[in-house]
């Protein structure tokens, strides 16, 4: 089995924001192309790319015009293709988007639909009612910019469906034609060499009345046979399931190994910022406590952000409330039930909870996801609407529009970050690339040290383990004879960690004395007694490497 995925590390890049080679204001694959270099010295294994196809923009480009084509700011299918070999001549692998709920509405489907006569096959590609009442179980997503999930359209003269913007109708999957035209684009970028899918807004495929019209047992059967269609034409692909769900139907996407192949870990995500900001392990442990085994060959997707904001959609309404006072006490930094912030701002500029996070990221199972830019503490911007402030061009060094556009800057498709504490004066690739201690490289070294141990961060088992301090967390990696312990302190004060080294050494007793060397620093250090203790500064972590 090629599950690469499993031991990859992902990095999610917006290719309008990434790199311009031609000097439009827009990012593009000739861009991205040309930033390989970089990506292969990060250490990133796998590249995520966000919508990049013909769109009229309404939701960033997961409104589809076009599903076999390239939107003209990004370049051509050659460019495309020209990326592609130039990343899998680097062993990069590529994951693009499979939007597979809805389309925009001026794709030639919803055209041809509106036009069609009622009850005709053509029309019947999306849903249509009289009455805008209809599967009223389910709830608005994008609750801060649509009342309803229907609108109504002039030219059908019937409301017709749709789960985000109105500009983007969800498509019919009781259609089998639907459903076939879907599998179609699966095998056009397929073939074209894509590594992996994310499959967008997967929950809401089919729909049913009286229901939540999410997560439905009529999508498994789809996702299934989407699986095995896959599986039976190509070897070593990825699905990804964007699932964001309550812990027991976001597993429920990967079926019995049989459906996705990886998911979204959304039920950690917030649950990382509850621990942080109540400076205790206990969200994280309970969480984790409740994700059983993954079938064979499944994995979780980690991340700390992304393109979208950070969602407390699956919170309860006091953790969400809890949350956003403290995340994000600026009203304008709350959109839809989330917050649309970068991690850096997110987190007050705190390097130390920062760096934390991320060690959490990157130790805890799950192959870890990285947001683009945020590798350089990249600021935002709370002044452009929608989730576009965290969007903004990669700042690549303190030259106009951050050495990503040689274009006139007011040309530049989303503005380049020039708040104070996060100006592209200051906050670039370049700058950072000389200074040792700063974050790329504490990343970069962070990755290529992870990479010694991929088998082991990829695949190893996870053992919680009492950290002697409620402000500790503290967890065991386990794959074969391999084994790291993780201590991390959530605490805005030092804490003493203390481990029972029974845990550590095994067979228990055997093998003394047990060296541990921490991952980043190098430092080695000898277990001496039935505990080990040690201090861990605020927000300090220890990643030790048993080395018996
Ligand atoms: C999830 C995507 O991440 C988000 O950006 C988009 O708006 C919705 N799906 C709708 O496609």
């Amino acid at each position: 089995m090629d599950d690469w995925y499993r031991t990859a590390v992902i990095y999610e890049v917006r290719v309008r924001s990434f790199a311009d080679a031609d000097s439009d204001g827009n990012g593009d694959f000739a861009g991205l192309t040309s930033r390989l270099d970089y990506l292969q010295s990060l250490g990133v294994t796998a590249l995520w790319l966000l919508p990049f196809y013909p769109s009229p923009l309404r939701d960033d480009g997961y409104d589809i015009a076009d599903y076999r084509s390239v939107h003209p700011d990004c370049g051509t299918l050659d460019d495309f293709q020209r990326f592609l070999e130039a990343a899998h001549a680097r062993d990069l692998r590529v994951i693009t988007e499979l939007v597979l709920n809805h389309t925009s509405d001026q794709h030639p489907w919803f055209q041809r639909a509106r036009h069609a006569q009622r009850g005709s096959p053509e029309r019947d590609w999306y849903l249509w009612s009289d009455a805008a009442d209809g599967l009223a179980g389910a709830r608005v997503i994008f609750r801060d910019f649509e009342r309803s999930n229907w609108s109504w359209d002039p030219v059908a003269e019937q409301f017709f469906f749709h789960r985000f913007y109105s500009s983007q109708p969800d498509l019919n999957y009781d259609h089998p034609a639907v459903r076939e035209a879907i599998l179609d684009v699966t095998d056009f970028w397929l073939q074209l060499g894509v590594d992996g899918l994310r499959l967008d807004a997967v929950p809401y495929l089919f729909k049913r009345e009286g229901t939540t019209c999410e997560s439905l047992p009529e999508t498994h059967r789809f996702l299934r046979e989407l699986r095995a269609h896959v599986d039976s034409r190509f070897a070593g692909r990825m699905l990804l399931a964007e699932a964001n769900q309550c812990t027991e139907q976001t597993l429920a996407y990967f079926g019995a190994g049989d459906e996705c192949h990886m998911a979204f870990n959304f039920p950690l995500m917030p649950r990382l910022y509850l621990a942080l900001e109540r400076e205790c392990a206990e969200p994280i442990t309970e969480v984790l406590a409740q994700l059983p085994d993954l079938p064979p060959g499944c994995q979780w997707a980690t991340f700390l952000r992304n393109h979208d904001e950070l969602s407390l959609e699956m919170v309860s309404d006091a953790e969400r409330q809890e949350l956003w006072r403290h995340w994000a006490p600026d009203p304008r930094a709350r959109i839809n039930l989330g917050i649309r912030r970068r991690l850096a701002p997110l987190l007050g500029g705190d390097r130390r909870r920062i760096e934390l996070l991320n060690v959490l990221l990157l130790t805890l199972p799950g192959t870890p996801v990285l947001y683009y830019g945020d590798e350089i503490a990249m600021g935002d911007n709370l002044y452009l609407p929608d989730r576009h402030g965290v969007r903004t061009p990669m700042q690549w060094s303190g030259t106009r529009n951050a050495g990503f556009s040689a274009c006139d800057p007011q040309s530049l498709a989303l503005p380049v970050v020039v708040s104070p504490d996060y100006h592209y004066m200051g906050t670039n690739v370049e700058a950072q690339d000389r200074q040792p201690g700063s974050l790329l490289n504490w990343t970069r070294r962070f990755l290529a040290a992870r990479k010694r141990h991929a088998a082991l961060f990829g695949r190893g088992a996870l053992r919680i383990l009492p950290g002697g301090d409620p402000g500790v967390l503290a967890f065991l990696r386990l794959h074969d004879s391999r084994r790291v312990l993780v201590l991390a302190n959530l605490a805005a004060s030092s804490r003493l960690a203390s481990v029972d080294t029974s845990a550590i050494v095994q067979p228990p007793g055997a093998a003394s004395p047990v060296r541990l060397r921490d991952l980043l620093s190098g430092h080695e250090l000898t277990l001496a007694g039935p505990t080990l203790q040690a201090i861990l500064e605020p927000h300090a972590a220890l990643v030790l490497l048993v080395a018996s």
